[in-house]
């Protein structure tokens, strides 16, 4: 199998997963109808899928469980739709567009939206503690989306990005490393833990995860400035009219595709080790690296 199929695989395995969660809450007399709808609309129908990709491709790298590593990728997905969700908030990033379609408090309301990502966010942790998760995985693993998803990772991140004006480049990348990076690191390492990898295999893949996950939003700024809302679904040129701060902004795009060549070619470097065994991650780092969506 090649990137393609495998990326393809990696969506079908996660949405199998996040059907079967969302299925019985329609019927548990509780969760209410609209709700379970909007948690739906988000998290289905559209979406690279790319974290759920790297949980499934780091255990299968090292022979995990592969029913396992789909449940895992698919609680990283709750995560980061909730993140999407809530980023598209008119007290976030005001955005009315998302994986082509109107953002969730477009197609219902905010208070909606605020509930669909505190409810994405639970559902992440029950997903993870429950079968076919093996039971010893459960307590590290928590504890790993806790931290990535966190004050320390995205959450952190985001507030950093509400507040950057007059960052330095130190500072943006520290931003992009807790925004985005920190889920992209944890799905990685994630694999590692249910394949029951040992502690320099775990931190190898988190390494690469930390790098990938800084050239991903290197990529994401670019296309922002170079992309259309055709090819990623959502509005573009907003980070400039908005002064955002991005590497792209404050060292101009040629530089920001050199350095996100370079942050791929690190990333690459990490997994010499794994030798061919490592090929689809390997290719990961060139889709990351030219992706246009
Ligand atoms: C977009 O993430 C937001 C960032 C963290 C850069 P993706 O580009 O992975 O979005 P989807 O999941 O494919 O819609
Ligand atoms: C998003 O960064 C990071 C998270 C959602 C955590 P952006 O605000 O640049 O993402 P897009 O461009 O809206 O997808
Ligand atoms: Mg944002
Ligand atoms: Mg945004
Ligand atoms: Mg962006």
């Amino acid at each position: 199998m090649g990137f393609a199929e495998r990326l393809s695989a990696a969506a079908a395995a996660t949405d199998a997963v996040l059907k079967t969660t969302l299925e019985p809450m329609r019927a548990d007399g509780r969760s209410p109808a609209t709700l379970v709808d909007a948690c739906d609309y988000a998290l289905l129908g559209g979406g690279k899928r790319f974290r759920p990709f790297l949980v499934i491709e780091s255990a299968r790298l090292l022979d995990g469980p592969a029913d396992a590593a789909a449940a895992v990728g698919a609680a990283f997905e709750c995560l980061h739709a909730y993140s999407l969700v809530h980023d598209d908030l008119p007290a976030m990033d005001d955005d009315d567009l998302r994986r082509g379609r109107p953002t969730v408090h477009k197609a219902y309301d905010e208070a909606t939206a605020i509930l669909v990502g505190d409810g994405l966010q639970s559902l992440a942790f029950e997903i993870i503690t429950a079968p076919p998760v093996p039971a010893e995985a459960a307590g590290p693993l928590a504890r790993l989306l806790a931290r990535e998803s966190g004050l320390a990772g995205m959450v952190g991140g985001q507030y950093r990005d509400l507040n950057a004006l007059g960052l330095d480049a130190a500072g943006v990348r520290l931003m992009q490393s807790m925004k985005t990076g920190a889920l992209i690191r944890g799905s990685c390492e994630a694999g590692a833990i249910v394949a029951g990898a040992d502690d320099e295999q775990r931190a190898r893949l988190a390494r690469f995860g930390a790098l990938l996950g800084e050239a991903f939003q290197l990529a994401d700024d670019l296309l922002d400035l170079e992309g259309t809302a055709e090819e990623t679904g959502k509005r573009v040129g907003k980070d400039a009219e908005e002064g955002k701060a991005t590497i792209p902004q404050l060292v101009g795009i040629p530089a920001a595709r050199q350095r996100l060549a370079e942050t791929v070619a690190t990333a690459a470097d990490e997994l010499a080790p794994f030798g061919d065994a490592a090929g689809t991650l390997r290719e990961a780092c060139r889709f990351v690296a030219e992706r246009r969506s």
